[in-house]
């Protein structure tokens, strides 16, 4: 595709995978429509953009917030017409066990991680339709989306499992409008979201929520730091896009603990006995 002159929109677009994802998007001609919550960052990042002698615009924006987010997507329709890529990008790592889940945990991580893409999709996909530009909705789920994490990433893990899931139904959807959907899977990238609740919502935060561990942090900290660049993210994620694929996987870590788990599957359809019930959770089979 020849991209010059078109226009993405980009949910989380001031930092970490989404500004990569708006850097590339810019480096391509295109105009790039950045929202994010923090404002600051917001600024910072369109004015770096434009610097680079992008087009670049940006809309405060809480994905989580449905009235915020219509009042955004009304703006962005009437200023630049339908999107030509829509990429709902924003997330939280949220935090909270299966079991041990607070409240607090679960509202907010499925808010933004679930109805944020959500919102998106309604704001936008119709008249993305509507358009016949023959455009590109991109999600960012993550290898957590296709594998298993009990404790303090269940919560996450069922989100991303939920993005995954709907991306698979609008590819399929979308086909007949000659558009494609894509969602990128990535396992370790070197970005702040092990400081994510730096935008957990205030009602949330005097609330019911799994207060985080700072110790944990540290660990997610130094895990993410030899983590793949984001910048290396967003070039591969064109390549696929170019070349039409659903999933965008661009780690082999948790190869094994995705197969245990459809192998698991698997053998339940057979009828048989667990294959092995504790191999599904993340890391587990590579730990062996
Ligand atoms: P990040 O924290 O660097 O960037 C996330 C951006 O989203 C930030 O600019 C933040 O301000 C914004 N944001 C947070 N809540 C928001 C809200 N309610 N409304 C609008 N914007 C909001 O983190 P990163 O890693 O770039 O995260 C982007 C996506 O990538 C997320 O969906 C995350 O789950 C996913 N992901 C990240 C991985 C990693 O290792 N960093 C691995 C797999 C998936």
């Amino acid at each position: 595709d020849n991209l010059d002159g078109m226009t993405a929109f980009i949910t989380g677009g001031a930092s970490g995978i989404g500004f990569a994802l708006a850097k590339e998007c810019a480096s391509r001609g295109m105009t790039v429509l950045l929202a994010d919550i923090e404002a600051a960052e917001l600024e910072t990042a369109r004015a770096k953009l434009e610097a680079q002698g992008a087009r670049a615009f940006a809309y405060r924006l809480d994905v989580s917030d449905k009235d915020q987010y219509r009042e955004v997507a009304a703006a962005v329709l009437a200023e630049h017409g339908a999107p030509y890529m829509l990429f709902n990008n924003a997330g939280v790592g949220g935090g909270g066990s299966a079991a041990l889940g607070k409240i607090g945990d679960w509202e907010w991580t499925v808010q933004v991680n679930i109805l944020g893409v959500a919102y998106g999709l309604s704001l936008f996909v119709p008249a993305m339709i509507e358009s016949g530009q023959r455009g590109y909705v991109v999600n960012t789920a993550s290898l957590a989306g296709l594998i298993t994490a009990p404790f303090g990433m269940a919560i996450y893990t069922m989100t991303k499992h939920a993005v995954v899931s709907l991306t698979e139904s609008l590819a399929h959807e979308l086909r007949e409008h000659d558009m494609h959907a894509a969602v990128i899977c990535p396992g370790r990238v070197s970005t702040r979201i092990y400081a994510d609740d730096r935008n957990r919502p205030g009602a949330h935060r005097d609330g019911d929520f799994t207060p985080r561990d700072p110790a944990l942090r540290d660990v997610s900290k130094a895990m993410l730091a030899d983590g793949l660049p984001p910048e290396e993210l967003a070039a591969r994620t064109f390549v696929a896009l170019e070349e039409r694929r659903t999933y965008v996987i661009t780690h082999s870590e948790y190869r094994e603990s995705v197969a245990a788990r459809h192998r698991q599957i698997e053998a339940a359809m057979r009828g048989e006995p667990d294959t092995d019930a504790d191999i599904i959770a993340l890391g587990q089979a590579e730990r062996r």
